[in-house]
């Protein structure tokens, strides 16, 4: 398990946040240095046969993951780069369809910088976007679908497809009594989808499954104090290790 802080209001716009991991404790890093940690682990710990599973999450002390429907006025720059650099290190992104809805989800990556970066290292210039989903009610007029060329996986139940999406869509149809079957999901992905490392954006419903079914290796936090301030501790906790949030 490992914590780590980050502050960043008054750092010049071109000056590093750095993060540092409390417990254990551990020298102030980048976010891409804590990202590319996070990749060496996933490729230690995999479980067999699905993938190393992140999750990322930003709340107040007194568990709130948006204000007034939104996550991004929770965040700072501090929380933004470590987003970003996560995004940029892993084969998947995946999140609910609420949080794809309401935060109107677009190109995963979008600087050239991380392109750049993941085609060095023998990665798709893009991780696959994975929308998890009951009904399937998702707009062909949301960003990342619309975009001809984002591939995007939808992890359904459901037999019905989307239709008028411009983007190269795939489907993961893993149903169980009905429901929605996350651990056959997440096996396929990495078996048809070669997907090793997979970073879960949320929302709470979604984790709350991932959870539940123990399927996740590794959690990112992000926790204010509450109701709403300057961020006061950034957690990275490990399952395998007793798991904390
Ligand atoms: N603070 C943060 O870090 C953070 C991160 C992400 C989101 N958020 C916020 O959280 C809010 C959204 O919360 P939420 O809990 O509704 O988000 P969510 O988990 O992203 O979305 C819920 C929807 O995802 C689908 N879904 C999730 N798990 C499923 C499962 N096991 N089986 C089938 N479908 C499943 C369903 O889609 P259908 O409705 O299509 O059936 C469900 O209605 C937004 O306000 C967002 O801004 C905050």
């Amino acid at each position: 398990m490992g914590i780590a802080t980050g502050s960043n209001a008054e750092r010049a716009p071109d000056e590093q946040v750095m993060l540092r991991r409390l417990l254990p404790p551990g020298e102030p890093a980048t976010a891409q240095q804590i990202a590319d940690q996070l990749e060496l682990s996933a490729t230690e710990h995999s479980p067999p046969a699905r993938p190393y599973v992140l999750l990322n999450m930003i709340s107040t002390a007194d568990g709130r993951a948006s204000i007034e429907g939104r996550s991004r006025p929770l965040g700072d720059r501090a929380d933004r780069e470590l987003f970003h650099a996560l995004r940029s290190a892993v084969d998947a992104v995946m999140a609910g369809a609420g949080t794809v809805r309401t935060e109107r989800y677009g190109p995963i990556i979008r600087e050239d910088g991380p392109r750049r970066l993941r085609r060095e290292r023998g990665r798709s210039e893009q991780p696959l976007a994975c929308i998890v989903s009951g009904r399937l009610a998702l707009p062909a007029d949301l960003p990342l679908l619309a975009d001809p060329d984002a591939r995007v996986a939808i992890i359904t139940a459901s037999p019905a497809s989307l239709t008028g999406a411009a983007a190269q869509i795939e489907y993961v149809r893993a149903e169980r009594h009905g429901s929605l079957d996350l651990p056959r999901a997440l096996a396929e992905l990495h078996e048809r989808f070669a997907v090793r490392s997979l970073l879960c954006e949320g929302g709470p419903h979604l984790n709350s499954h991932l959870l539940a079914a123990a399927l996740v290796q590794r959690h990112v936090g992000v926790a204010l104090p509450a109701p709403l301030g300057v961020p006061v501790g950034l957690a990275v906790a490990d399952e395998q290790q007793g798991g904390h949030r």
